[in-house]
Order: C-alpha cells, then structure tokens, then sequence
C-alpha cells in the first residue's frame, strides 16, 4: 500500500469539513494526489445508507441496526473507494471513520466498545488510519454552529447536549486508550491556528511516503 490514509473525527459542528478542505487544497498545492470522502457515505450505497441515517423521521431506528448499518456503508466505501486509492498512491481525506461509531454508538448510545470493533473488523477489511486527528470542540458551541447552519437538522444532531457531551468525551477516551494513534487539536481557536497544527499532524506521515510526491 502507497498512499496514507488521514481521518477528521470530532463532534457535529467540530469544524471538521472546513477543516479538510484546507488541509486538501494545501496539500494539491504541493501537487499530491489527494482524495476527499465521508463516511456515513462516499459511494452511491453509502449514500442511501446515509438517508436512512439522518433521517429524522426514523425516531425508531435502534442502536445496534445504526451502529451496522454504519459498518455496512463502511464496508463499502473501503472496498469500493479507499482501498483502491491508497493502492494507487491517493492521500485519501476522510471526513469521519471507524472512530465515530466508537464514540457516538459505543460512548454515545452506549453499546459495549469492543462489540463495536467485532462489527467492524469486516468492515474496515483491518484498514487502520495512518493518522485519526480529532477536533476537540465545545459541545454547546458545536449546537450553536449547527443551529445557525440554516440547514435541516439531521436526526443524529437531534439528539441532546447530553448525547453530543459523552461521544466528546469518549473521542477523549478513545485518544487516551492508545495516544500513538491519535492527535487531539483544540478546534475552539480561529480556523487558521487550527489548521496549522493539522497540517504539522499531517507532514508527520505524510513526509514519509516514498511515491507520488512531486512537490516542487
Ligand atoms: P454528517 O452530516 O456527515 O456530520 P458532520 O458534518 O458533523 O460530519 O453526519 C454524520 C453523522 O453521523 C454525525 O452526526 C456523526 C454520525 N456518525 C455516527 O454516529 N457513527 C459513525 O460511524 C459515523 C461515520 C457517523
């Protein structure tokens, strides 16, 4: 494998979007071939498991069928999307991976951590991020961004501060269980500051791919 593989986590209104588009549009500057994608989604099937997801209206979706059909657009986008660009030498921008169903279903919904990782362990093919940074952000601030959107409020966004409090606190616990995998940035700076430290997480792994970088 050639390529590297960075994931944004963070919670809903974290920044993490605007986040990745900078980070890409610096690194295309630099010439590397970069690919952005998403998750829940990224390919046609994510995309319809997606709806199914955020949708508001399926008030009776429960935990574990969330928590696989998650995997299930996981399983998707790795097969279909990220395997074959990390095989071709892509930096592949993923807004959200395996660690969000950590936090939102494990510490969020509150199914058992390890159950999450036995799911996934088919989905992500053993596909581990070269680099998972998470955007530490304030909750209440994060509701506030969402509020002001203007947009639809999806059905996760929906739940309460209480809800969006445990999934921030278990990306901490997360990052706290096994801190070589992960950066943790604070996102309650400006854009600008945060973006530097993203791009220092990110020359860390990314100076080490030995193909395709055809920076001037
Ligand atoms: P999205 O609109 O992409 O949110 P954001 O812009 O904040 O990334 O919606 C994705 C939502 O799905 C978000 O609330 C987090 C949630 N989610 C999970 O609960 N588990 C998961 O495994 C993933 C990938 C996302």
């Amino acid at each position: 494998m050639k390529g590297k593989f960075i994931v944004l986590e963070g919670i809903d209104g974290s920044g993490k979007t605007t986040q990745l588009k900078l980070l890409g549009d610096k690194l295309k500057d630099r010439g590397l071939p970069v690919l952005h994608t998403r998750e829940p989604g990224g390919t046609r099937i994510g995309d319809k498991i997606r709806e199914i997801l955020l949708n508001p209206e399926y008030k009776e979706l429960v935990p574990r069928a969330e928590a696989f059909l998650y995997a299930a657009a996981r399983a998707q986008h790795v097969a279909q999307v990220i395997l074959p660009a990390l095989a071709k030498g892509t930096i592949v921008l993923c807004d959200r991976f395996l660690d969000s169903s950590l936090a939102y279903q494990g510490f969020g919904r509150g199914i058992e951590v390890s159950l999450l990782e036995r799911i996934n362990e088919p989905a992500t093919d053993g596909l581990v991020p070269d680099l998972t940074i998470i955007l530490d952000f304030c909750t209440e601030d994060g509701m506030d961004r969402i509020n002001q959107s203007g947009r639809r409020i999806d059905r996760i966004e929906r739940e309460a501060g209480a809800f969006h409090q445990r999934v921030r606190m278990g990306y901490l616990a997360l990052a706290g269980r096994s801190p070589g995998r992960y950066r943790v940035i604070n996102a309650n700076r400006p854009v600008e500051q945060v973006h530097r430290d993203i791009m220092t997480a990110a020359e860390g792994v990314i100076d080490e791919i030995p193909e395709g970088d055809s920076r001037a």
